[in-house]
Order: structure tokens, then C-alpha cells, then sequence
């Protein structure tokens, strides 16, 4: 699992709109960035309830866990902290493990995303404790006198629990064209092939898994996200400008040369430092404004 995480490169390292969904937005009391953010405080104190285990034995390590909630099919109820107990002798090691245990066992109303459990779907992304990362991929602190709490990526719409609605991020994923782009057939008519130099240019960031911890912890991202591409598109964008074998580079360069699309990064560094795979987009964002001083 440790190879999955750690890529070997030098790349290694409120909006408001019509929805399908009737959608909170998502806050986070602990964000790793100390600016101000919008309606952090809708959690109203004192409304929780916790869920606890049944019947502990003597041995239990029993740890709390808080986590938001937010139904759709409630819209006029605020948002608010569940708290559930587990014993982490009957839990796997990580927060996904606690995730399920509950889902399973405790209260199967709680809602979140999953599939892969390791670290390549994207899909687990939350905020655990303060930080943007893959619930399968972190490790729940053993030290039970800590509790920890989760929440849905911070500045997104949420669509019920910890659940954020992403339509927004897929839609300007889209909007980069994210596939190769090339008219000259290959030589042989077989697949167009690249040398072992230009294939290693991609490392860092073909392994990107979308899964958006890096976007949703920049604040740039947070106060700009209807222009401001964002860490995630924007390290994809220049998977794609870096691709020997595409033949759009200048057009795909060309679309991003504009006082919003990638020029609202201010290198703030949230994004590098809390990416789950270890990638470092805004290395990658660097090179894009290099790319487009030099065109
Ligand atoms: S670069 Fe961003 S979207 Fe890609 S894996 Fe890292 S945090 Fe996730
Ligand atoms: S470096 Fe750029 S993209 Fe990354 S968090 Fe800072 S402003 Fe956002
Ligand atoms: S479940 Fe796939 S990345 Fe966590």
C-alpha cells in the first residue's frame, strides 16, 4: 500500500447555483488554513447525540467519533455533529473501517462514499480531523482520550452526509479535455509509443486520482472555484501539456492563458501538502505558468 502513496517524482511531494439535489455546504471547524471561511459555525452547539456500542468488555479501547450529518429530505434541519463510540479492538486500522463498522452495525442511515478501499477510487475523500484526505488511507490515532471528527470536503455543496457533490469538479475536468489529442497516425499503425525519457515526464501525475483533497483545501479554490480551475484540473491539464504524444499542446496552453484559469493560484501550498497520494500540484502549476511565460 506504502508504493501506492508515494509517488517517485519530483512531483512527489460559496458558490451558489441550481441542483438536483437540495445541498448543504460543507464547513470544517479545523481546517490546516488559518483564513476566514464562510458559514463555519453551522453546526449548532449542543446538538448531538452519541451511539454507542453495546456492552464493552474490559479490555475495549473505546474511542468517540463525531460526524456531520445533514439529510436532504430534511432541508429546514441545520446540519449537525453525530457522535458515535466504537471499540477499536473490534475495528480495522483505518477511518473507512470505522466508517463501515457503523454504517453496518450502528446506524445504517450514515452516508458516505466508498469503493476501492485502497487508496486508488478517490472516492473516500473527507476531512478527518482537520485534514483533506482518503478515509481508507488514514489511520484512526490509537490514543482513545482523542476524539476525532469528520466532515465532508470543506467549500463543497453536500449532497447528504459526508457526501460532497462534485458536479462542478468533474465539469471543468471535462472542460480541459482530459484524453489524447492527435491527428498524424502512428508509423506502424500500431499504438503511439514514447520514449522511456518522455514517459517518465508523466510520473507525478498520471497518478492523480481525482479525488479533489487538494482543490477543496485551497483557499483560492474556495473563493474563486466558478473561474479558478484549482489544483487537481489544473496538475491533469498539464499531465496532458507534458504528453509527448499530443498534438494540442499549443491550443490546450492557449486555453488556460488568462487572468483566471490558472493565475488565481497564489502558492499557498495547501494543495501539495495535503494530497493522500503524495503528488505535488503545485509544483505542476508552477510549470504551467513557466510554460505559458515561455510560449
Ligand atoms: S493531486 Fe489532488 S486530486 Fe490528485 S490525488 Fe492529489 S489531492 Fe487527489
Ligand atoms: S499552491 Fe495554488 S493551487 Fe495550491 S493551495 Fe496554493 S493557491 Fe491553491
Ligand atoms: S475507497 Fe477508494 S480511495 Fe478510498
Amino acid at each position: 500500500m506504502a508504493s501506492l502513496r508515494i509517488a517517485a517524482s519530483r512531483f512527489a511531494a460559496p458558490r451558489a447555483g441550481p441542483s438536483m439535489f437540495r445541498r448543504a455546504m460543507a464547513t470544517a471547524t479545523e481546517l490546516p488554513n488559518p483564513l476566514p471561511q464562510p458559514n463555519r459555525s453551522i453546526v449548532p452547539e449542543g446538538k448531538t447525540s452519541t451511539v454507542k456500542e453495546p456492552a464493552a468488555d474490559k479490555e475495549a479501547k473505546i474511542k468517540t467519533f463525531h460526524i456531520y450529518r445533514w439529510n436532504p429530505d430534511e432541508p429546514s434541519a441545520k446540519p449537525r455533529m453525530q457522535s458515535y463510540t466504537l471499540d477499536l479492538n473490534k475495528t480495522g486500522p483505518m477511518m473507512l473501517d470505522a466508517l463501515i463498522r457503523i454504517k453496518n452495525e450502528t446506524d445504517p442511515t450514515l452516508t458516505f462514499r466508498r469503493s476501492c478501499r485502497e487508496g486508488i477510487c478517490g472516492s473516500c475523500a473527507m476531512n478527518i480531523d482537520g485534514v483533506n484526505t482518503l478515509a481508507c488511507l488514514c489511520r484512526i490515532p490509537t490514543d482513545t482520550a482523542k476524539e476525532t471528527r469528520i466532515y465532508p470536503l470543506p467549500h463543497t455543496y453536500v449532497v447528504k452526509d459526508l457526501v460532497p457533490d462534485m458536479t462542478h469538479f468533474y465539469k471543468q475536468y471535462k472542460s480541459i479535455k482530459p484524453y489524447l489529442q492527435r491527428d498524424t497516425p502512428s508509423p506502424d499503425g500500431r499504438e503511439y509509443r514514447q520514449s522511456k525519457a518522455d514517459r517518465r515526464k508523466l510520473d507525478g501525475l498520471y497518478e492523480c486520482i481525482l479525488c479533489a483533497c487538494c482543490s477543496t483545501s485551497c483557499p483560492s479554490y474556495w473563493w474563486n472555484s466558478e473561474e479558478y480551475l484549482g489544483p487537481a484540473v489544473l496538475l491533469q491539464s498539464y499531465r496532458w501539456i507534458n504528453d509527448s504524444r499530443d498534438e494540442q499542446t499549443a491550443a490546450r496552453k492557449e486555453a488556460l492563458n488568462n487572468s483566471m484559469s490558472v493565475y488565481r493560484c497564489h502558492t499557498i501550498l495547501n494543495c501539495s501538502r495535503t494530497c493522500p497520494k503524495g503528488l505535488n500540484p503545485a509544483l505542476a502549476i508552477a510549470e504551467i505558468k513557466k510554460a505559458l511565460a515561455f510560449t
